[in-house]
């Protein structure tokens, strides 16, 4: 089955909505947090969201929908995944790294996926079954071969108290890669490693709404997606490990101990 209309619709709905975040960027918030205190909503991501949906909605009224801030609207074998802001922290810190990030999934698997940064105005595109594109030319992952010479990004969930998650992973693989970083949008981070910026990507506890489009854009890049253990990815299982395929199990090696 070809997707051509709804991958149009998600590029102009990633795009859409990342123009209002761009609009939106260093300027008045109302920012709120959701329950624990490191986990913020703004009016932007609302926003965001409700635009994304209403252009779906206009164009295949029947469509379930999943969004972070609205939850699941509709029902059926199909839906779309959406975060209307990834990076929320960034944003209201006025620090220029975050997404929006659209997917559409057809009986349990993704079949296209686009994460669209407004700041640098990269449209990363994937079809299942294509090679990843960003900004319509071609991307694939790196050749580092080697996990000590690997430029290595993770994140950090929420934090509601008591131990402080993937601390104990971050100091490891800081000290079995070259090199680390936190750039907070989980979503990008995947595309960075799709085209080949970073070696490999992990995080503890995330959404379908993070990782839908981007775990698929790395894919069709060449590279490897997992939970901890080197199984097949739950997009609901919180756990992800992304990479260039060739430093995969030495990831593993490291995160399984974590599962
Ligand atoms: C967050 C970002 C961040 C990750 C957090 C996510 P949000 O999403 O992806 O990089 O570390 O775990 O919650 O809340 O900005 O959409
Ligand atoms: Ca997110
Ligand atoms: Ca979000």
């Amino acid at each position: 089955m070809a997707w051509t209309e709804r991958l149009t619709l998600a590029e102009r709905a990633a795009r859409a909505a990342g123009e209002l975040l761009r609009t939106r960027f260093g300027r008045h918030l109302l920012i709120r947090s959701k329950g624990v205190r490191s986990n913020l909503v703004t009016d932007a991501d609302t926003q965001a969201e409700a635009l994304v949906r209403a252009m779906i909605a206009r164009q295949f009224p029947d469509d379930a929908v999943l969004g972070e801030e609205e939850g699941l609207r509709g029902a059926g074998s199909a839906r779309w995944i959406i975060d209307p802001l990834d990076g929320t922290t960034n944003f209201t810190h006025g620090y220029p790294f975050f997404s929006v990030s659209v997917a559409y999934e057809a009986d349990g698997a993704v079949v296209l996926g686009v994460v669209y940064d407004p700041m640098r105005d990269e449209l990363f595109v994937a079809q299942r079954g294509e090679p990843s594109r960003c900004n319509g030319g071609a991307i694939g992952v790196s050749k580092t071969a080697q996990l000590r010479d690997a430029l290595l990004v993770t994140g950090f969930p929420p934090f509601a108290g008591g131990e402080p998650p993937n601390l104990a992973p971050f100091e490891e693989l800081m000290v079995r890669g070259q090199a680390l970083r936190r750039d907070g949008s989980a979503a990008l981070d995947l595309c960075y490693v799709a085209s080949g910026r970073f070696d490999a990507f992990w995080e503890p506890a995330l959404h379908a709404w993070d990782i839908a489009a981007g775990a698929l854009i790395v894919e069709q890049a060449g590279g490897r997606v997992s939970d901890y253990r080197g199984g097949a990815l739950v997009l609901d299982g919180g756990q992800i490990v992304a990479s260039n395929r060739l430093i995969h199990d030495g990831m593993i090696e490291v995160l399984k101990n974590f599962a």
